[in-house]
């Protein structure tokens, strides 16, 4: 019989209105019962913290349910097994999942999938270049927004995970021009001295149009959008005719009241030719060994860079999750989990 182990995991606690604070989350300790036969029970190193979730906050049907009133919030999460009852999953195997926000885990094998150590690189890569980031990166701009060498490639939230991701790509794709905008002088800095963009802008700086312009005067054939808002307006004015947009997230609008309206300026795709498209990775996971295969040597050989911001400790999970919101990563936004004493 295997002893009772403590779980220590994020709840939520009601449905937030607006920017969501610390009433309406609560972190509990739970006990996990016994495995049962063919369970492992897994230690998370790191969890994944993502603006999405901020949707699943809402009791709303969307591509992922929400989650549940005094349920853990479920998230990507890498761990190791540390108890095994199936013959699939030895103890020390390194697996992902989806049994984040909570420092122990565990269920049947199936749920958990074993993942090779990839050499140098943390564990965390799965969360970031090699995992949904990067894949969502390579889908949006390959296949949504249907990329070509010689294209100019404009990417906002440039300097976050999926952002630094889509720039890299863009430039080892052979875009002839590849111009990213960001919240923060340092990280504008980082898109061209690390990420391969060519121009960058800050855009609190005043009109993003205006600076999307001076960046790019030939206008842009491709749109990548993290943010939505005035970038998809200004993106809309500088497209060449034939655009086309991945609209990947709108994170401008997910913590707003009520909603905003629109681009005011639609009526100009007509003129252009220009498409919007939309997408979620979940639909895309079949096109994962591809990117996989592309996009994992150049992780290994430090052609293709990648920056996690990373906090410590399962307690604070949620003051990641709102630093993330705020524009505190660069990179991928990740909570390291402590080792057991
Ligand atoms: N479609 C899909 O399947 C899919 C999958 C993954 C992610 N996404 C979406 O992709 C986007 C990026 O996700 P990520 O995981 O890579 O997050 P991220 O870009 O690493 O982090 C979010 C960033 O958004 C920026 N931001 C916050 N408020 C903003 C605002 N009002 N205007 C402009 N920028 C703002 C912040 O950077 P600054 O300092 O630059 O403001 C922050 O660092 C999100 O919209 C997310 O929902 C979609």
């Amino acid at each position: 019989m295997t002893p009772h182990v403590s779980s220590h995991q994020w709840h939520l606690a009601q449905r937030p209105t607006g920017t969501p604070t610390s009433e309406d989350v609560k972190f509990v300790t739970v006990e996990l019962p016994p495995l049962a036969e063919n369970e492992v029970r897994v230690r998370n190193e790191f969890i994944s913290v993502d603006p999405y979730m901020r949707g699943r906050m809402n009791d709303v049907k969307s591509y992922v349910p929400p989650f549940q009133l005094d349920q853990v919030m479920d998230a990507d999460a890498v761990g190791r097994v540390i108890e095994s009852r199936s013959p699939e999953l030895a103890v020390g195997q390194l697996v992902q999942h989806f049994q984040g926000w909570r420092d122990v885990a565990q269920g049947d094998a199936s749920r958990f999938t074993a993942r090779e150590e990839v050499p140098s690189v943390a564990s965390s890569v799965y969360l970031s270049a090699l995992g949904l980031t990067g894949l969502t990166a390579w889908v949006g701009l390959l296949l949504i927004a249907e990329m070509k060498a010689g294209d100019t490639v404009f990417v906002s939230g440039a300097a976050g995970a999926v952002g630094s991701a889509v720039g890299q790509l863009a430039r080892l794709r052979g875009a002839s021009r590849v111009i990213g905008s960001a919240g923060t002088d340092e990280k504008v800095a980082l898109l061209t001295s690390r990420y391969g963009f060519d121009a960058a802008f800050n855009y609190k700086n005043g009109s993003v149009s205006r600076m999307l312009r001076e960046a790019a005067p030939d206008g842009i054939d491709v749109y990548f959008d993290n943010v939505g808002g005035d970038h998809l307006e200004a993106a809309i004015f500088a497209f060449n005719n034939g655009g086309r947009a991945a609209i990947c997230g709108a994170i401008s609008g997910y913590n707003a009241e009520h909603a905003e309206p629109g681009p005011r300026n639609l009526a100009m795709l007509i003129s252009k030719g220009v498409t919007l498209k939309g997408f979620t990775i979940p639909s895309y996971q079949q096109h994962a060994p591809e990117f996989f295969r592309e996009i994992s040597p150049l992780v290994a050989s430090g052609e293709f860079v990648f920056d996690e911001t990373v906090i410590d400790g399962v307690e604070n999970t949620f003051d990641a999750w709102l630093g993330l919101m705020r524009g505190e990563n660069t990179g991928k936004m990740l909570v390291r989990v402590a080792a057991e004493d």
